[in-house]
């Protein structure tokens, strides 16, 4: 079961007006869940920088479809790291384009390595990691 902790927080008054602006902007309803929700952000991040810690993320990339070598060159990659992948669903956005949202869980260097080699394939329109948790 978990606990709830009360603490006291000694702030400026002027970051706080900050602070109470920010939460509004982001739809927290009450300080508290604005800093669970900031402690938790912090935490992800630093999962991130352990390059053998297990994380979750997500990969999207955009490209045109009829542009074939390039369409091979992301199966080819998307196979050479199949044990990451654990799906990918595709969206045909318009007559050209298609965007490819790969969810991914395993190593940070791996994921990272795959978000990269992604990234580079040339005629690539744009690609991005959402980098989250496995939730432990
Ligand atoms: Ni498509």
């Amino acid at each position: 079961m978990v606990s709830l902790v009360r603490f006291g927080v000694s702030i400026e008054d002027e970051l706080l007006s900050k602070f109470d602006k920010l939460l509004k902007q982001e739809g927290y309803p009450t300080r508290s869940e604005a800093i669970k929700g900031l402690i938790t952000q912090a935490l992800v991040k630093q999962e991130w920088t352990g390059k053998n810690n297990e994380v979750a993320g997500t990969i999207t990339f955009i490209y045109d479809h009829h542009k074939r070598d390039l369409v091979n060159k992301l199966i080819d990659i998307q196979h050479d790291f199949n044990q990451l992948i654990i799906s990918v669903q595709h969206i045909h956005l318009d007559h050209d384009n298609c965007m490819e949202i790969a969810v991914v869980r395993g190593r940070v260097k791996e994921i990272q390595e795959l978000a990269a080699k992604l990234k580079s394939v040339k005629g690539i329109k744009h690609s991005d990691l959402v980098m989250t948790t496995i939730g432990h």
